[in-house]
């Protein structure tokens, strides 16, 4: 037997698996530049996020959070579209559901909770030496 169980056909499987395609789309096409230097002053936290974010976001969304083939509106930065979240629990609890978009459940809470401190400081809405603690806070996103 080689055919998926009936159970794994859920929306999330299936949207899983289109994205998978966008992804392999962009790894084709993307000539990425080099990712940034993390923001000075930077903390351990804001650190490792910057760190994650490259490895688990910038395929899709950049390297510096703009101009991806998947998801071209910047995700921070001038453009963006995240104050809708409200803040940093907001932001986390999206991140949490959904992103990475090819496989929400490929890290963990701390780790997400890093990435988004990393974009919160991108955004300047947090200090670089400042942290969050894991499952976001009422850091205000604008
Ligand atoms: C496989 C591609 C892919 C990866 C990897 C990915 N994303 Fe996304 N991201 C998307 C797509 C596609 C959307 C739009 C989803 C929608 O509107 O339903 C999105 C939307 C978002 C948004 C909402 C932006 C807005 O303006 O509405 C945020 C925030 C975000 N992603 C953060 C992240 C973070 C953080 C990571 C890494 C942990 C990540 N994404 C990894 C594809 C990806």
């Amino acid at each position: 037997m080689t055919g998926l169980p009936q159970k794994a056909a859920r929306p999330a499987a299936l949207l899983g698996w289109a994205l998978a395609g966008l992804a392999m789309a962009a790894n084709a096409t993307a000539a990425s530049p080099p990712p940034p230097a993390p923001p000075a002053g930077a903390g351990a936290q804001v650190l490792a996020g910057a760190k994650l974010y490259q490895q688990q976001c910038a395929q899709c969304h950049g390297v510096m959070g703009r101009d991806a083939s998947v998801f071209p509106r910047p995700i921070w930065g001038p453009g963006h579209d995240l104050a809708k979240f409200g803040n940093a629990k907001g932001l986390f609890d999206y991140v949490q559901l959904l992103m990475p978009f090819d496989d929400p459940a490929k890290i963990d809470d701390a780790a997400k909770t890093a990435i988004i401190a990393y974009m919160l400081v991108r955004n300047g809405n947090l200090k670089a030496e400042a942290t969050v603690p894991t499952g976001g806070d009422q850091t205000a996103i604008k």
